[in-house]
């Protein structure tokens, strides 16, 4: 079976999971992955969440250095087991099976994230951009992708209970964004076209000094 007909499988077996028909296009994949670059400074350590059958998974291992370690998160067994066939021989890379809410997350260096935020409630999206953000160390980045133009039709044709997740859902990673987001982009080379996005923590807030207060 080819990665595109598993994809679609999988797509029509969990739809809301999955939200997507196709895996990332290769542009997708190399704008999510910008920032996960080598480092002269030392082995880095990558997270991807959401692999599915490892569209941008190959992006990221082909830039990983002999030391660094990439952590897969993916909910879907069917997908996480292809991952852990395909780098069974790779002892940089660990596949994690379940949900990333329920997982022990290390810290990490890059984080790239293509769960379906689209198809979450907003209290899920909060948790788990809370929890991504807050496993990045310092000049860390978080990179993650939603579909371009979809908001503003969600919010057009969205009615009753489904309006009201939306403007939540938006709510939510609006702040999020306003707070962390440093960069953003659109892949007009992915079915359909993309709005990527980049994060990295926030600088603590500096706490005013009182003039005249001595150091
Ligand atoms: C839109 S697909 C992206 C797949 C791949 N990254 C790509 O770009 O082709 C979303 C993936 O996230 C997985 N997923 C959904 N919810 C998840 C969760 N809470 N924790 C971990 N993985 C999840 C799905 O099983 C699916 O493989």
């Amino acid at each position: 079976m080819t990665e595109v007909t598993l994809f679609f499988r999988e797509f029509t077996r969990t739809r809301r999971a999955t939200g997507a028909i196709a895996p990332s296009s290769p542009r997708l994949a190399r704008a999510l992955t910008r920032y996960v670059i080598p480092s002269p400074g030392g082995p880095r350590a990558v997270l991807e969440v959401g692999p599915g059958s490892g569209a941008v998974t190959r992006h990221v291992v082909e830039s990983l250095g002999p030391l660094d370690t990439l952590d897969l998160v993916e909910a879907n067994p069917r997908f996480a087991a292809l991952l852990a066939e395909t780098y069974a021989g790779d002892r940089r890379v660990r596949v994690l099976t379940g949900l990333v809410q329920d997982q022990e997350l290390g810290s990490y260096d890059t984080v790239v994230c293509g769960l379906p935020f689209a198809n979450f409630d907003a209290a899920t999206t909060e948790e788990i951009l809370g929890r991504l953000v807050g496993a990045l160390r310092a000049g860390g980045t978080l990179s993650y992708f939603a579909y371009a133009g979809m908001p503003p039709l969600r919010r057009v044709f969205s009615a009753g209970a489904g309006r009201v997740r939306v403007r939540q859902l938006d709510a939510v990673v609006g702040r999020v964004l306003a707070r962390h987001r440093f960069r953003s982009e659109t892949v007009l080379g992915n079915l359909p076209p993309a709005r990527v996005h980049h994060l990295a923590p926030a600088a603590p807030a500096v706490a005013p000094v009182a003039v005249g207060a001595g150091v």
